[in-house]
């Protein structure tokens, strides 16, 4: 899908379809009322005619209207105008990209007048390529039969009301479509299956992803990891025959001597819980336990693309997390890269295990900030439900930020707690923690403080996305979530410096 941006007046475009606003009380968005005044009134009595109410997200194709050049003009509802906040927006752009109907090759979208408070254009044309985006994702490589997708528009043109417009809704289009391109590949690798998206597999695709891209990286196997201590890491690994790796990626868009962010990501390829093994039901979900290392991977794709001015680390330690006469066992003790043991008493509790011993080996990058994305806990999902990834920091610029640009992409995350309090339930009587608190204590809240026990060397958010890296039930898919929350927010420290 393509998009572009002219200056110019929708209701005169000569695209196959032009979508235009109406809003719930009846009144028309600038390029609606020009349609009408050209049409002799043709949007005016659609609405008096009871077809289109302006209800939210609804959608009316009228086609051949005279005096207009497009074939068809397709109304947007946007529900009341003092309503229309962001995810309105979002959800009228969807509405008319799955709307214009299916003879629409090159759409024109007249969504810079569908004003959102607090919003500019920059904005509206990234949130609109990421809409639409969303709504043309298929993921049918292994059907034997591909899912069509020709019923959609491949172009959408934007019409900005001046030059200045124009640079905005440029420089948001080609913001928008890169974010949507990495959210694409972050979802690509979530909905891969366990026996294609293995650990060697993830090396594999952050090789391709470096070639493309110009980027440094290093896949170190088994024994390299053996050689840095990661004894944590390394416990979970072996339990399956599959072998694990420790992806690293180095995208250098900023000045030499400037600090890195780093951004690690839980890459468990497949969790089935170990010897404290999960239930059957619904635990072919678990394939999706490596979707912080595909967000990782997505937004650093996403910042390369943009050419982005700022330097990024991305780590990722893979490897399936499985019962066998290797496993882990609970009430075994092993020794952290950083020196900590820790009394494995849930061997189901492995994130923290793999996380651990990458959130210490970030430290040789001497990082601005390090940033984790886990599928860590169900209690994340239990507090949060799939709206909010669960956010922590112990930096409170780095946490307001991350909130902000959650909220501005609509991929909001909600501040937990880390306090020192909670940290008495993860002792142990044998070693130097527990990898478990008590059972149904702050679930979400115990990971994170585990892990924050590795990371003093450096400001650090950990964003917990059990339940928003994937849908279940009927649109069972991978999200691409936080893809757009933390290219937004490296994009903007890019700007900052
Ligand atoms: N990958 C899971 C977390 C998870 C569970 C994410 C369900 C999404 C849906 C993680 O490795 C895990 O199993 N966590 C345990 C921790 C517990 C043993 C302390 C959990 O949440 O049950
Ligand atoms: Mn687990
Ligand atoms: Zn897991």
């Amino acid at each position: 899908m393509d998009f572009i941006t002219k200056v110019g007046s929708a209701d005169t475009c000569k695209a196959d379809c032009v979508a235009v606003g109406v809003y719930a009380d009846g009144e028309l968005t600038p390029a609606a009322q020009r349609i009408d005044a050209r049409s002799g009134g043709a949007v005016r009595a659609a609405i008096r005619s009871g077809d289109m109410t302006g209800k939210r997200g609804s959608v009316l194709l009228l086609r051949a209207l005279p005096g207009v050049a497009a074939p068809r003009v397709l109304l947007v509802g946007l529900g009341k105008a003092a309503e229309l906040h962001e995810k309105a927006y979002a959800e009228a752009v969807r509405a008319a990209v799955k709307g214009a109907g299916s003879g629409t090759r090159d759409l024109a979208l007249a969504a810079t007048d569908w004003a959102v408070r607090g919003r500019d254009t920059r904005w509206q044309a990234q949130l609109l390529a990421l809409a639409a985006r969303e709504v043309v994702y298929r993921f049918d490589e292994l059907k034997s039969k591909r899912d069509s997708t020709d019923t959609f528009p491949t172009r959408i043109l934007l019409p900005a009301p001046d030059a200045a417009a124009q640079r905005a809704a440029a420089l948001g289009l080609s913001e928008g479509n890169a974010i949507a391109n990495g959210v694409d590949l972050a979802k690509r690798l979530g909905n891969l299956p366990g026996n294609v998206c293995t650990p060697r597999y993830l090396g594999e695709q952050a090789r391709v992803l470096a070639r493309t891209f110009k980027l440094g990286v290093e896949v170190l196997d088994e024994r390299q990891i053996e050689k840095l201590g990661m004894g944590s890491f390394l416990s979970v690994a072996r339990g399956s025959e599959e072998p694990p790796r420790l992806i690293v990626l180095k995208y250098q868009g900023g000045g030499k001597s400037a600090a890195p962010y780093v951004l690690v990501g839980k890459g468990i390829t497949f969790d089935s819980g170990g010897i404290s093994i999960k239930p059957a039901a619904n635990m072919d979900e678990m394939k999706f336990d490596m979707c912080g290392a595909a967000a990782v991977f997505g937004t650093l794709r996403a910042l390369a693309e943009l050419k982005a001015k700022i330097n990024v680390v991305g780590i990722v330690p893979a490897c399936e997390n499985l019962p066998s006469g290797r496993a882990n066992k609970p009430g075994d003790i092993v020794k952290s890269m950083s020196g900590q043991t820790i009394e494995i008493l849930n061997t189901d509790a492995e994130g923290r295990l793999i996380l651990c011993d990458a959130l210490t080996y970030a430290q040789r990058f001497k990082p601005a900030a390090v940033i984790d994305i886990a599928t860590l806990t169900g209690a994340c999902v239990v507090a949060l439900g799939n709206v909010n990834s669960g956010l922590f920091a112990t930096d409170e610029k780095l946490a307001e930020d991350l909130l902000r640009c959650g909220r501005a992409m609509l991929d909001p995350a909600w501040r937990l707690p880390l306090d020192d309090d909670y940290q008495d339930d993860l002792k142990s009587n044998f070693a130097d923690m527990a990898n478990i608190g008590s059972p149904g204590n702050a679930g979400a809240v115990i990971a994170a403080c585990f892990l924050a026990r590795f990371t003093k060397a450096y400001p650090w958010a950990h964003l917990d996305i059990a339940g928003t890296a994937w849908r279940r039930g009927a649109a069972k898919g991978a999200t691409g979530r936080p893809v757009p929350l933390l290219t937004q927010f490296l994009l903007e420290r890019a700007a900052s410096r």
